[in-house]
């Protein structure tokens, strides 16, 4: 089974010009190949966090010396790094924003 990752960036989530072509794009696909699992992320309605000085910190501070907020913010990183890796497709749904 193949994994397609779909990442949407649109600030009008699912009604964004750029989500609505990612996700016809990711239904030809799906419609055109054998079983796929979709992860669908919308960073519009489930944003991710800047990187700032508190999270730099959890991330070079030693495993078992973080706290469990620092331990939240690494497990959070590693299942997204974990994420991107198990993907065979990604597809990335990008408004033009100057
Ligand atoms: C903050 C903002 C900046 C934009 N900047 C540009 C630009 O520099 N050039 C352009 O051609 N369109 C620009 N647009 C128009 C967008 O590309 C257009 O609204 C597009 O539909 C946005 O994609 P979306 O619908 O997936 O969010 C901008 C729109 C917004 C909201």
């Amino acid at each position: 089974m193949k994994t397609i990752l779909q990442i949407n960036s649109s600030l009008f989530g699912e009604q964004g010009q750029s989500s609505k072509m990612a996700n016809d794009f990711v239904d030809q696909l799906q419609a055109n190949s054998d079983a796929t699992q979709l992860i669908r992320r919308d960073l519009q309605a489930k944003p991710l966090p800047h990187l700032d000085g508190n999270r730099f910190k959890a991330f070079t501070t030693p495993a078992a010396e973080r706290d469990a907020a620092q331990q939240a913010v690494v497990a959070e990183s590693d299942a997204l790094i974990n994420e991107l890796r198990d993907a065979d497709i990604i597809v990335l749904g990008m408004p033009l924003y100057n």
